[in-house]
């Protein structure tokens, strides 16, 4: 059981910095997940967790230690990658027993751990097979249960589900929440899959360019995001985005698009948004806030013409140009259109964001 400190964490490779200074504390036993574009840090933040990269400056505390000194060994973490790193002339059960012994775990509780992990991961049957006798699935499941066996302070993963077709993705996401309810532990877990990490998370960090842009549950990352990157990263389909200039007209304020066409801010946002008026800005709105016109009377309506259509099942995609830009709304399939028709659709401006144009900072949260 342990919290995890980052205070003010950079990694330079040369005068490269792929790591800019990350503040982080994660609580005892809490989920957190990093997320970002490739590049953008989340490996080289994990692997300094580790100790398998140095910290060029910053600390990194472990429950009530500074570790940055101390091998990845005398850590007290356990590491899960997408590779697996399993020992191949090894079988499962001296896999998952190799870093006790090394640890002089006494034999009789070593083997009781392995019993129980085996349980845990259902993989009993599989204890006397070699790795390359395993689907990717299974190897995945051992790499966890020799994690697991330790005990450790901290798990760290790093893409762990990468390699698995999406079923079997989806499948092992679940177990490793259910394993993560089970025994408790504080855990960093790094993907670049945003619906991994939206549906694993206690709490998402996402990252960009060696920086933290926001933290936050879930949700809160979904309505509220801070940053324009942010907004436009979580979620799937991404939110719009459409470059306005936002005018005072009389006593509302109001959005001018780039074809001119001009959209009604709401009342409640004006004293918000009124100190910027004037100003270029991003105008966001989620595919899920366009709506069909007759669903809602009130909002800025638009007619467009439907260029594709994605069928999805509970719900369709729709893609329409507007102002020299390509849109996506979500509807219901009951009211889909068949491509090339005319559409009255509308933007439910109650749930519009607005971020800077020049900071890409959101204009609705502090
Ligand atoms: N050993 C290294 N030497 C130089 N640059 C590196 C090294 N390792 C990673 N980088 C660079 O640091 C940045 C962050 O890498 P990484 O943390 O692996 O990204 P992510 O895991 O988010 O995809 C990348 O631009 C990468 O090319
Ligand atoms: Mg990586």
């Amino acid at each position: 059981m342990a919290r995890l400190e980052l205070k003010r964490v950079v990694k330079s490779y040369g005068i490269y910095e792929a790591v800019r200074g990350v503040d982080l504390v994660i609580a005892d036993n809490e989920f957190v997940v990093f997320v970002g574009p490739s590049g953008c840090g989340k490996s080289t933040t994990l692997r300094m967790i580790a100790g398998l990269e140095h910290v060029s400056s910053g600390e990194i505390v472990i429950g009530d230690r500074i570790v940055n000194r101390l091998q990845p060994g005398e850590r007290d973490i356990a590491m899960v990658f997408q590779n697996y790193a399993l020992y191949p002339h090894m079988t499962v059960a001296e896999n998952i027993a190799f870093c006790l012994e090394q640890q002089r775990v006494p034999k009789g509780e070593i083997g009781q751990r392995i019993r129980r992990a085996a349980e845990t991961l259902h993989i009993e049957a599989l204890l006397d097979r070699k790795p390359g006798q395993l689907s990717g699935g299974q190897r995945q499941r051992v790499a966890m249960g020799r994690a697991i066996v330790r005990n450790p302070k901290v798990f760290l993963f790093d893409e762990p589900l990468s390699n698995l077709d999406a079923k079997l993705r989806v499948q092992m996401r679940t177990e490793i929440k259910r394993l993560h309810q089970l025994f408790p532990t504080t855990t960093v877990y790094v993907t670049h899959d945003q619906i991994e990490a939206m549906t694993m998370a206690d709490r998402v960090v996402v990252m960009n360019a060696g920086l933290i842009e926001q933290c936050g549950p879930p949700q809160e990352l979904y309505h509220r995001p801070a940053t324009r990157f942010v907004a436009s990263f979580i979620g799937s389909p991404s939110m719009n985005i459409l470059p306005a200039r936002l005018e005072a007209a009389g006593d509302a304020l109001v959005l001018v698009l780039a074809d001119g066409s001009r959209v009604s801010v709401p009342a409640e946002r004006r004293a918000r948004y009124a100190p910027h008026a004037g100003r270029e800005v991003d105008f966001g709105i989620r595919p899920e806030a366009i709506v069909v016109r007759s669903e809602r009377a009130a909002g800025a309506t638009i007619e467009a013409r439907v260029d594709l259509i994605e069928p999805l099942g509970a719900s369709t995609m729709i893609y329409f140009d507007i102002a020299g830009q390509t849109l996506c709304a979500s509807i219901d399939p009951e009211t889909a259109p068949s491509a090339g028709t005319l559409m009255p659709l509308a933007f439910d401006m109650q749930r519009m964001h607005l971020f800077s144009r020049d900071t890409g900072r959101s204009l609705d949260v502090e």
